[in-house]
């Protein structure tokens, strides 16, 4: 069946994409070291920029390479239906506030705690998908997610503890603005996942043009959130500052994986999409451990990622899934 291949092979294309992003980003910081870094609000708006001439590209090709046809679409869909283009307003910038939620978290917290805590959105995004699409989960999926949660936890659970100077920096008070916004963060998570896919999933509308109404409201988010917090350095030195080939592969990357994302969310789900997320995060640390060699897995990494990977064949367990009313 054409849509069940399109969904391993969305998914498939998210745990590369997820890995690739991860990886690159740590060699950008390690290559990064000297000369001005590239400002991440920038980096932000540029990646919408690509999304959103991606996706206008792939209308055009859906269209047949007509560009009356392109014309068409965009004016019938977006401009003379503002209420509709309005609603993905919602999502765009819950996204936006949830990126600056884990900015404030990352501030607050250890990178390993963060990552462990912000897991929770696989049991938020469950939620959500339940009582908003009103799909059945199954005992054995409820199970799996739970497994897979403390998978996860235990992968990314850290080998000795933070150095002491990290500890005395990180406040009661701190940490207890950070573990909020993780928590928040993953209640934006869910629901903005969750209310993408509804949106997607009762219209016919084409995936693209939802996600060039997305990604336009982001870049308007985008644009002021750059202007807020780096408007002085983008008036001395330009947007594109400190940019290099590196940095172009992670905003490309970053591009990629909204595109991705919103194809998972159409031919997948958002639950499945936790699972992909899920082994790339096992297969980035091994190839870091292989590759890199900047990582020594331990006895709980491995528990960890059989967790994982039990927890995966689970939730397919039950021979099908229960159905699901809402898919189209
Ligand atoms: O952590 P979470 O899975 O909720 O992150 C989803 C990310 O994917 C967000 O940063 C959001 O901006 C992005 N996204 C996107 N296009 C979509 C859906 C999500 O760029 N259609």
């Amino acid at each position: 069946m054409a849509s069940s291949r399109l969904k391993y092979l969305s998914l498939g294309v998210l745990v590369f994409q997820t890995t690739s992003l991860v990886l690159t980003m740590r060699y950008s910081r390690t290559l990064q070291a000297e000369g001005p870094r590239y400002l991440a609000s920038s980096a932000v708006v540029v990646a919408e920029v690509m999304k959103i001439l991606t996706c206008v590209m792939l209308v055009f090709k859906e269209h047949s390479y007509s560009m009356r046809a392109l014309n068409s679409v965009l004016r019938q869909e977006i401009a003379n239906k503002p209420i509709e283009t309005l609603k993905l307003a919602i999502p765009s910038g819950i996204y936006t506030l949830q990126n600056n939620l884990l900015y404030v978290a990352l501030s607050n917290l250890d990178a390993a705690t963060y990552q462990v805590t912000y897991q929770l959105k696989i049991l938020t995004t469950a939620l959500f998908s339940v009582s908003m699409l009103g799909r059945r989960l199954g005992v054995y999926q409820w199970l799996s997610l739970l497994i897979l949660m403390a998978g996860v936890a235990l992968v990314q659970w850290p080998s000795e503890s933070p150095a002491a100077s990290e500890k005395e920096a990180l406040s009661a008070g701190s940490q207890f603005v950070g573990v909020t916004a993780v928590l928040v963060a993953c209640c934006s998570s869910g629901f903005a996942g969750v209310y993408f896919e509804k949106i997607l999933k009762e219209s016919k509308q084409s995936v693209w043009v939802r996600n060039i109404q997305l990604g336009m409201f982001g870049l308007v988010f985008g644009l002021f959130g750059m202007l807020a917090y780096d408007g002085e350095r983008v008036k001395e030195s330009g947007m594109f500052q400190g940019y290099n080939t590196v940095t172009w592969a992670v905003v490309a990357l970053q591009a990629l994986g909204g595109l991705v994302i919103a194809a998972v969310i159409k031919y997948a789900d958002n639950i499945l999409k936790g699972f992909a997320t899920s082994l790339s995060i096992i297969l980035s640390t091994l190839i870091s451990y292989f590759w890199l060699q900047d990582f020594d897995p331990t006895g709980v990494f491995f528990l960890g990622a059989v967790l994982v990977i039990a927890a995966t064949f689970l939730y397919g367990y039950e021979g099908k899934p229960a159905p699901n009313p809402s898919r189209a």
